[in-house]
């Protein structure tokens, strides 16, 4: 079955907390093997191995942290051109609401697109006026119920997408193409 790779990045444990809800949505789904991994132990092999990945940064300055980008900048001359059809998402969390953490998600997966990835955002809603179009975000560590509920609804979908689109399990089709038969 699938393979998920949750990646992160993390320097006061608020993006790490938000990787272990979408670690525990991803597994969610029977059958897949997911790997929670810093930007500081991740490798190729890693990055090879996943058919899903979701990558989480701090916001900084609006961005991608600068860890996660030279993890992919130093990578890519070994990936690229490799990892095409992959599927992948993001999520941020930033010092407050209104700080750019959905154009940090935004950052991260037009850099995620250059290589190839098959980048994905969400349309549910886990909370009165609460969703994740461009990936889960949070002000600081996620702590409310639909915070947290934002970053399972994210590893969930992501393990749902590599059910479907890798493993051919189109039962779990989580959207109204699944009523379509
Ligand atoms: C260099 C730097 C830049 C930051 N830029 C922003 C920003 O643009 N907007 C914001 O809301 N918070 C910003 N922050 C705050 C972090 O995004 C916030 O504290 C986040 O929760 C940290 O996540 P972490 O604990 O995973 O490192 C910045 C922090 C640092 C260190």
């Amino acid at each position: 079955m699938g393979n998920i790779l949750i990646l992160y990045d993390s320097a006061t444990g608020n993006t790490a907390r938000m990787a272990t809800h979408v670690a525990e949505g991803a597994a969610a789904i029977p059958g897949h093997e997911v790997r929670l991994r810093s930007v500081d132990e991740a490798t190729r092999v890693d990055v090879m191995w996943c058919d899903g990945l979701a990558v989480g940064t701090p916001t900084n300055l609006g961005l991608t942290s600068w860890k996660m980008k030279r993890f992919w900048d130093e990578l890519s001359h070994d990936i690229w051109g490799q990892v095409d059809g992959k599927i992948a998402c993001a999520f941020s969390s930033s010092g407050g609401w209104g700080g750019g953490a959905e154009l940090a998600c935004t950052a991260t997966l037009i850099m995620l697109m250059n290589f190839g990835f098959l980048v994905f955002g969400v349309t549910d809603y886990v909370g009165k006026k609460f969703t994740l179009h461009y990936g889960a975000v949070t002000a600081r560590e996620p702590r409310a119920d639909e915070e947290i509920a934002a970053c399972r609804r994210l590893g969930r979908r992501l393990a749902e997408w590599v059910a479907v689109f890798v493993d051919g399990r189109k039962e779990l089709h989580p959207g109204p193409l699944r009523e379509r038969g």
